[in-house]
């Protein structure tokens, strides 16, 4: 019985030296250590032994299976580690690569213009309202004092889609459409933001598509100061304090009397230079007290109420407010240029 526990022992040292992985290991675990492995299978054979031989072979099978127990310890602490070495390998980050940037968008420079304008007007007790772009002859001309045929409408060469349907060449409509949905209520303030469309050449300041922001007053007794005062109060907030306006006398069909509006050169200051062509100040709006025909036209009687309107061309503010010399820059979607403005 010795004898065949030896020979156990150096068979399954034998094997135990060429496992190649833990799989193996458990393997050979079971087969010469399990309940009904090798081992087990001698010792059942135990009985047969006298009283003396018994503890003899007892402690020759205790020594064998510790042999055996000592090597698929070493083994298995050995695979382990290889284990946790192979998956540290694998998963190892290098800390010093440099990161991949996410590539971050930013807010157009028009519409950053238009949320600030937006938030002026608000601080002011304004709210926001909005039109079509398509727009029906009606309220881009007719409602606003430009029947058919009036030569006025010549100023503003126009988109047409159909005989009564067209781009809207100013955001002057949403006035109309404001006013018929407050069906004759005061106060009327609003601002509005919008593209429109005109039939121009683009070069370098004209674009046949471009960005307005009408502003609408009625109410009693709205005086060309209260406009005065509007204006001044905002392009002291948008250019600085020192900004100062100057109104020129102009004409709009749907304002009378009508102004159009320069504020003092923010490059210079009004002294001169390059972006105001030496003469110190530049156009920005035109404007004007809401013509008693259109408020008559849209439910509003021009004996008890009065009103000022303004448009704003957002593409000439943001040249202006960041010095951008073309304003195809602002169609043309070059990267290069809209980074610019990832941190204003
Ligand atoms: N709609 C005019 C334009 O586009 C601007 C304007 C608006 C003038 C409101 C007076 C009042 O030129």
């Amino acid at each position: 019985m010795r004898e065949r526990l030896l020979a156990l022992k150096e068979e399954a040292l034998g094997e135990l030296s060429r496992v190649e992985n833990q799989q193996q290991l458990n393997d050979l675990r079971v087969k010469y250590l399990g309940k009904k492995g090798r081992l087990t299978e001698i010792l059942r054979g135990m009985g047969a032994l006298s009283a003396e031989e018994r503890p003899i072979i007892g402690q020759a099978a205790n020594e064998v299976r510790g042999a055996i127990e000592a090597v698929i310890e070493e083994k298995q602490t050995g695979f382990q580690k290889a284990e946790t070495e192979a998956r540290l390998a694998a998963e190892t980050i290098d800390v010093t690569l440099p990161g991949r940037p996410a590539a971050r968008g930013a807010v157009h420079p028009i519409s950053k213009v238009i949320e600030e304008i937006e938030d002026i007007f608000i601080g002011m007790g304004y709210t926001v309202a909005e039109g079509p772009e398509v727009e029906q002859d009606y309220y881009n001309f007719e409602a606003l004092n430009l029947p058919k045929n009036h030569p006025a409408r010549d100023m503003q060469d126009s988109f047409y889609i159909t005989d009564e349907l067209l781009m809207r060449t100013h955001t002057s409509p949403v006035q109309v459409r404001t006013m018929e949905k407050m069906k004759g209520q005061v106060p009327v303030k609003i601002i509005c933001p919008g593209k429109v469309y005109r039939r121009d050449d683009d070069d370098a300041t004209h674009s046949h598509l471009f960005t307005q922001i009408e502003g609408l007053v009625i109410d009693r007794n709205i005086r060309m100061s209260d406009l005065k005062g509007t204006l001044l109060q905002f392009v002291q907030e948008l250019f600085g304090k020192q900004t100062q306006i100057r109104m020129r006398p102009s004409f709009f069909p749907f304002t009378e009397p009508s102004a159009e509006v320069d504020v003092t050169c923010a490059m210079c200051g009004g002294s001169g230079c390059r972006v105001c062509k030496q003469t110190g100040w530049l156009e920005i709006l035109g404007s004007g007290m809401v013509h008693p025909r259109v408020l008559e036209m849209a439910g509003y009687d021009p004996q008890e109420y009065s009103g000022f309107a303004f448009g704003l061309g957002v593409e000439r503010v943001a040249m202006l407010k960041y010095d951008i010399e073309d304003i195809r820059h602002f169609y043309t979607n070059d990267l290069r240029f809209l980074k610019q403005f990832v941190h204003l």
